[in-house]
């Protein structure tokens, strides 16, 4: 059992389509470990996305994620950290295959809908960024 970091960012939480977004991963067998809805400041979004700092989109991607509200989860399952990534699709939604989220429920580039941790190294990162061991209830 692996354990990833799911993250419904700002323009999907605005296209109200945080539900079908959840409720898609729970069709394809994962677990809900934690779930909360919250608005991250600009410093918060920047130590998120801290590997991507010396990127050119790195401060356009912090003022994004500061854009509104997200919806954060912890989800399980058997590969859950590479089977997420194939059901968010690849980062330009424009290029994402057919039925996936990202094709499904992102713009372009920055505004993708949802992100997914990318390894186990980053979602031990990620997961207690969000969620303390007590709200990790599984
Ligand atoms: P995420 O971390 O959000 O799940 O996305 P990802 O792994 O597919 O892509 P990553 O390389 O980690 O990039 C993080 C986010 O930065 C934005 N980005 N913009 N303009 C660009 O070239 C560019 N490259 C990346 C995207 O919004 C991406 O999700
Ligand atoms: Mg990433």
């Amino acid at each position: 059992m692996e354990r990833t970091l799911v993250l419904v960012k700002p323009d999907a939480v605005r296209k109200n389509v945080s539900g079908k977004i959840i409720s898609r991963f729970e069709e394809e067998g994962f677990r809900i470990v934690a779930l909360k809805k919250l608005k991250l400041t600009k410093e918060q979004a920047g130590r998120f996305y801290i590997v991507h700092k010396e990127r050119s989109f790195y401060d356009e991607l912090c003022e994004f994620m500061s854009s509104g509200p997200i919806v954060a989860m912890v989800l399980e399952g058997e590969n859950a950290i590479s089977r997420v990534r194939q059901i968010l699709g690849a980062t330009d939604p424009a290029k994402a295959e057919e039925g996936t989220l990202r094709k499904l429920y992102g713009s372009n580039m920055g505004e993708n809908a949802v992100h997914g941790s990318d390894s186990v190294e980053s979602a031990n990162y990620e997961i207690p960024f969000f969620f303390s061991g007590l709200e990790l209830v599984g």
